[in-house]
């Protein structure tokens, strides 16, 4: 891994913004990278690696009141120790090894978004949510938003980011040799039945008609905080020059499958007068313009919050033979297969079950 002041200084690129809505924005250090996923997954262990920023509490079995135990966030706000997740990237060299791609963690934005923006409520107890399809492999023309304005498809986004800054986003894994890397972005549902905290398949949640602008539907009315995710790969330190390619570790190279979830931990005072009050003018994002999370701020937070080692005793750094799970490459366009436990790939679950190897 880079030094740490190199990383700061390119976070700095990667934290620019075109935003111009009312915001907030947390810079977060990795807090754990593990086969594993509470929301999908509850008790086992999933079928990709991920990435976690949060609280430093998160396992298999993180739910609101386990994520409340943290003992520190990787977020700079330690009064949020929520879970917030995406597949990891790998390099798929020519000669069959997977090589992680440096990454320090994500930026994490609160948007108050829509014209009912004035309504929003902060994210109860106990609410989870998953944005992206971890099958889609090609552009999903089909599945509008409500009052058929865009494709939800547009929920993912990728930017290569340049010196000039100036390489239009595209919604897959267009260009690769991106000086200062490569920026996977995500927007969440920002739209909410106003009773479940958790529905399968996220039905609980829905997109804001043109997805980071307009209305919600009738059957979600309730405005929550519009989250956006920025996750930046050092995909310009992978030496490409024997040939690969960029693949997450759910099999996919194309970027349509990259998928965010989210499972809330807040200290649920700081984050409803955070809601209430830092929502609704345009500060920059900056966390100092809102003291509610001024408090509890931490600019030292991946020091002071370290990634932990992973629940599950697999090779997930580095270079590794084969993707966490032995999953296979699926490059679509077809909707890639669910991913099944493969023979010969250490069968973890099995060990989970007997409860070896995990704390
Ligand atoms: C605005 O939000 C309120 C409270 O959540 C909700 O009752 C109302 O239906 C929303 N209005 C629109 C136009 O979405
Ligand atoms: C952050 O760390 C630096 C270097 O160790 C230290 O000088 C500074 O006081 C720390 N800041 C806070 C707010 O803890
Ligand atoms: C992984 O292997 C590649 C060559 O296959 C090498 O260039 C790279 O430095 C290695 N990375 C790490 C982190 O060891």
């Amino acid at each position: 891994m880079k030094p740490l002041p190199l990383s700061l200084v390119l976070w700095l690129i990667a934290l620019q913004s075109n935003l111009s809505l009312a915001y907030w924005r947390m810079a977060c250090s990795v807090s754990q990278t593990a086969r594993v996923d509470p929301i999908l997954n509850p008790g086992e262990v999933s079928a990709h690696a991920h990435k976690f920023a949060g609280g430093s509490n998160v396992n298999q079995n993180s739910d609101f009141t386990s994520l409340q135990s943290s003992t520190c966030s990787s977020c700079e706000v330690q009064k949020d120790t929520s879970a917030y997740w995406t597949p990891q990237l790998y390099y798929a060299h020519a000669n069959g090894d997977f090589e992680e791609v440096p990454n320090y963690g994500m930026t994490v934005y609160y948007v108050g978004r829509g014209g009912n923006a004035s309504n929003t409520v902060p994210f109860p107890a106990g609410f989870k949510m998953i944005s992206g399809d971890t099958r889609q492999r090609s552009y999903d023309t089909s599945t509008l938003t409500y009052l058929e304005t865009r494709p939800v498809a547009d929920r993912v986004s990728f930017r290569c980011i340049n010196e000039a800054n100036d390489i239009p986003e595209t919604h897959y894994i267009s260009q690769t040799d991106c000086v200062n890397g490569l920026r996977a972005q995500i927007n969440f549902q920002s739209c909410w039945d106003g009773v479940n905290t958790y529905l399968d398949n996220s039905a609980h949640v829905a997109y804001l008609s043109g997805i980071d602008y307009g209305v919600c539907p009738p059957t979600h009315p309730v405005s929550i905080p519009g989250l956006f995710f920025e996750v930046l790969y050092f995909t310009n330190l992978i030496d490409q020059s024997s040939g690969g390619e960029f693949v997450f570790a759910n099999g996919d190279p194309t970027g349509y499958g990259f998928h965010g979830d989210f499972l809330n931990g807040w200290d649920m005072d700081v984050q409803t007068a955070a809601v209430e009050n830092c929502l609704y003018t345009d500060n920059g994002g900056v966390i100092s313009a809102c003291s509610y999370l001024t408090e509890s701020d931490d600019v030292n937070f991946s020091r002071t919050c370290p990634e932990q080692p992973s629940v599950l005793d697999e090779p997930i750094h580095g270079n590794i033979s084969a993707l966490p799970g032995c999953n296979p490459i699926t490059p679509g366009p077809g909707l890639a297969e669910p991913l099944y436990y493969v023979h010969n790939c250490r069968n973890l679950w099995d060990e989970l079950n007997r409860g070896n190897d995990i704390n």
